[in-house]
């Protein structure tokens, strides 16, 4: 198991100080006892292969002051990555300052980073330092920035290019440090092509790519996950004490797929610990049982999907009280596609049309 909180248990594995150079010399460094952050979050669990590798890849290019871009599905822990690289690049001066770019509007956006002087607009009262200049020396996060209007992006590229930008209204250039990571769960490529997001700055920011792979792509590291999370609610909620997850409560987790990845089974064993009466997860405390199913089926793509619309019809059909013009307007299918596919899958065989 990979975490970062275990470099520093003497009882972990590494007894021997990790050589100078190794991924995990950098890591023990740039993990000190006294980066009390460390605490507040950079803790990225995960015994499988590709996370391992993840690791790795974070400790080459924490100290490397370059832009990087982290990508992955939502709920993957690209923020979480985002954090343990800003804690190793032996940045300790900086802080991390983070800027959602897709919950800001336009019009702040640009203050929010640049900054603006005293009367740059209506109620710009005061002078106020942009996020730019808070991360001087440190990271700036510039999360979902696939969600950063254009107009910005030609902004950010300038600082990312010459580490220059202009306050709102202000006339002189000012210099930051800051080194900027992003992340993304868009396709910029395909927004790219669209011209939705601009080609040199993408290019500029794929210095180095982090993708963080989705849970489904690591399931061993469900189980690890499950109970660490467990632990922690635990040690955070006396309620939550002395709970264990079933083996079949686990054997759920380990075949579900997890569209909202990390997050979602996070939130998952919350909930399940909190509904559990009996000190001993069960499935139906985790309640996956129905969506479970389809998607899980054995088979191809094509078998699956042939299964679950057959099922769909069949459900349609039940609820419409074998009514097929209804079963059809419950679907939002023609009755003409109904028909299609209620053929296509053999229901109406023996019966005359
Ligand atoms: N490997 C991991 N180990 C421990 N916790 C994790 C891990 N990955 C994600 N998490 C936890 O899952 C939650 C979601 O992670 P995070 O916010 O970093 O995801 P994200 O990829 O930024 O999601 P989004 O795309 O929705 O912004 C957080 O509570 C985070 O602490
Ligand atoms: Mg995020």
């Amino acid at each position: 198991m990979v975490s970062l909180d275990d470099i520093e248990d003497p009882a972990s594995e590494a007894l021997e100080p990790p050589p100078p150079g190794s991924p995990l010399h950098a890591l023990v460094r740039a993990f000190a006892p006294g980066a009390e952050d460390l605490q507040a979050g950079a803790q990225i669990l995960g015994g499988s292969a590709v996370m391992r590798t993840l690791i790795e890849q974070i400790v080459r290019v924490a100290h490397i002051p370059r832009p990087l871009l982290i990508v992955g599905e939502r709920g993957t822990g690209k923020e979480l990555v985002a954090r343990a690289i800003h804690f190793a690049s032996g940045r300790p001066a900086g802080r991390m300052v983070t800027i959602n770019c897709a919950a800001i509007g336009d019009t702040l956006l640009e203050s929010e980073l640049f900054g603006h002087e005293r009367g740059a607009f209506t109620g710009a009262e005061r002078a106020r330092r942009g996020r730019f200049e808070q991360a001087d020396g440190g990271t700036l996060f510039l999360d979902e920035i696939g969600n950063m209007p254009l107009p910005f992006q030609q902004k950010i590229l300038r600082v990312v290019e010459y580490g220059t930008f202009t306050p709102v209204g202000g006339s002189a250039e000012r210099k930051t440090s800051a080194r900027i990571v992003a992340a993304t769960n868009a396709d910029l490529r395909g927004k790219i092509r669209r011209g939705e997001f601009l080609g040199d700055l993408y290019d500029r920011l794929a210095f180095e790519i982090i993708s963080v792979p989705p849970l489904r792509e690591r399931p061993e590291d469900v189980e690890l996950l499950a109970h660490r999370f467990l632990e922690q609610f635990a040690a955070e909620i006396p309620a939550f004490r002395g709970k264990r997850l079933a083996e079949s409560a686990l054997e759920q987790l380990r075949r579900y797929p997890f569209p909202g990845n990390v997050r979602e089974l996070k939130n998952l064993i919350e909930r399940a610990a909190y509904r559990d009466t009996t000190n001993e997860i069960t499935p139906e405390d985790i309640g996956l049982l129905r969506h479970e199913e389809p998607v899980l089926a054995a088979g191809g793509f094509t078998e699956q999907v042939a299964r679950f619309s057959r099922r769909l019809l069949e459900r349609a059909l039940a609820e419409a009280g074998g009514n097929r013009a209804e079963a059809a307007r419950r679907l939002g299918l023609s009755y003409d596609q109904f028909r299609h596919h209620y053929r296509k899958h053999g229901l109406g065989k023996r019966e005359p049309d």
